[in-house]
Parts: structure tokens; sequence; C-alpha cells
């Protein structure tokens, strides 16, 4: 059985497969609807604690252009048996046996562990708390790789909210697999890459360096990964000034491309939507495709 459940699980030979896979499920779908129907007679839990717009229903979609059927929780929080008091634990036992997978968003960090620990069908985690989204990681490379066609060798930028952002967390572990990949990060005070993902980083070699403005980064930057402050990860007492990106940002970049896992807040200015370099409603859209890649992985 292959759970998903942290960035640290892959190798660039799985992510190779997947970026292929995608590439390949993303021209087929412009064509036609449905390209396998490998997960025709499954069925694939969509279980979510947490607010989810580009996540749920890009895994739903996956699912259901696979020819499988979803079940589906959009707010388990409250309509679940987790409102009487069960336990995620006795959820994930009773749910793995109505379904072939589960796709679990929960706000505790080690959520998708603990619920591998107990499920008797493949776990792929969607968001754990601040932690880890790895599936988002996924569809970032895939988005970074059709626009730049590698990853080995990038200058990226990660910025916003380095500390609660768990896409930010997922990708940096990604990231740390491939070559000469130097890695710049840009937030407020308060906001700063927790240590463990600076030196996770460090063993695997990468150089990362922490700047508090996008001007101070060089010239020949490859991609700006920018994020929402996770207002909802800590105390709003918190004062903070955010980092926005506008069009002046971009002018002293040579070729940079902009992404964000989205919702977009006010962080980047609505006038960078029309600008060749912004690429985020694209990188939402490949989240199907992805996911599809993903799933077809799990299935095969
Ligand atoms: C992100 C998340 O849930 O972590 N959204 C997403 O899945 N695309 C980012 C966010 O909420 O800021």
């Amino acid at each position: 059985m292959k759970h998903l459940i942290s960035s640290e699980q892959f190798t660039r030979e799985y992510i190779d497969k997947i970026l292929m896979k995608s590439r390949i499920v993303k021209i087929n779908l412009m064509g036609k609807p449905c390209i396998d129907d490998r997960l025709n007679n499954s069925i694939v839990a969509t279980l979510f604690y947490e607010p989810s717009t580009r996540t749920r229903l890009s895994f739903e979609s996956a699912i259901m252009r696979l020819g499988g059927k979803n079940i589906s929780t959009e707010n388990a929080k409250k309509m679940s048996s987790a409102i009487k008091g069960e336990t995620l634990e006795d959820t994930i036992r009773v749910i793995s046996g109505y379904c072939d997978a589960i796709v679990l968003r929960h706000s505790d960090d080690d959520s998708s562990e603990r619920a591998a620990r107990v499920s008797s069908v493949p776990i792929i985690n969607a968001g754990a708390g601040k932690a880890e989204h790895p599936t988002q990681a996924l569809l970032d490379a895939f988005t970074i790789w059709e626009n730049k066609e590698t990853l080995d060798g990038l200058k990226i930028c990660i910025s916003g909210d380095l500390r609660h952002g768990r896409t930010i967390h997922s990708l940096v572990k990604l990231l740390s697999l491939y070559d000469n990949v130097e890695i710049f990060g840009v937030h407020r005070d308060l906001f700063e890459l927790p240590t463990k993902y600076i030196k996770y980083l460090a063993d695997k070699g990468i150089t990362y360096r922490p700047y508090n403005n996008f001007a101070e980064l060089p010239r020949d930057l490859d991609v700006i990964y920018h994020t929402r402050t996770q207002t909802e990860r800590f105390q709003m007492s918190m004062e903070y000034n955010e980092l926005v990106i506008t069009p002046d940002t971009l002018k002293k970049f040579d070729d940079v491309i902009v992404m964000h896992p989205l919702p977009r807040v006010t962080e980047i200015s609505t006038e960078v939507d029309n600008m060749s370099q912004a690429k985020y409603f694209e990188q939402a859209h490949n989240g199907t495709y992805v996911r599809m890649a993903i799933l077809l992985d799990i299935f095969r």
C-alpha cells in the first residue's frame, strides 16, 4: 500500500514519472474528457477538516476524469463525527472500509501519519497543519518544469509566510533533490523559514539566503513563489506589514515567473495578473493533471 504523506518520500525518479505523466494527461485532456479509466469501480474519499477550494475540487475532478467515484466531507470538523468527539484515528478506521483511498486535509501537523497508521487504504496528504502539502509541491514542480524546462540549477525565491506555510515546507524538501538549486527567502520578521528546514536544505548541500525585500535578489532569478500570510495559524494580535508584489517589484528581473499556491489575498496586486510573468492561475489548473498522475500511480 502506498501512502503519500510527505515530500521526504520523493525521489527524483518518482518526481520525473509524475511530471511526464502529468504532461501526457494535460495534452490528452485538452482534446478529450477522459483518457484513462483505471479508477473505474474505485471509490476515493475526500475528507477535509479545513477549508479548501482548489485542492479538494481538483482532486475530485481528477478522480472523476479517471472514471472513479467520490465520497466527500468538505467540512469534516463540523459535519463529521469529530464534533461528537470521535478521534481522527477512529474516523479513518471506519472510512477506510468505505473506499479505496482517502485524500485527507486536517489542521494537525501529524494528521496524515496518524491516519496512515490505522488506515487499510492509501492516505494522500492534502494539507496537514503547517507541516506539509506534498501534492501541491508536485504541481508546483510541474509548473516550474513546464516554464523553465528543468528543476536543476534554478534560482528560486520563496516569500511571504515561510514560517506557517505548508506549501513552502513541502516545496523546499522537494527542491533539495535537485542539483545546484539556490534558494532565497524574502519575509518579514516573525515569518522566517523554521531552522529545521534550513538545516534540511544544508544537509542536502543547498544554500538558503534570507532577505527582507525583493530588491536584493539577483537579476537572473528564475522563480518567485509567494505565499499568503497564514492568519489562521497564529494569534491575530501579531503586528505585521504585508509583503506585496506589484508590477514594479518585477521590473528588475530578466526572466522570472511568479507563482502562488492561492488563495491570494492582497500579497500580489491584481495588476500583476495579466503580466506574462504571472503563472499562478496556470499553476492552479495544473492541479487536476498532476493529481490525476498521482492517482494513476497509486492505483496502478
Ligand atoms: C494552500 C494551503 O491550503 O496550504 N492552498 C492550497 O492548497 N492551494 C495555501 C494557503 O492556504 O495559503
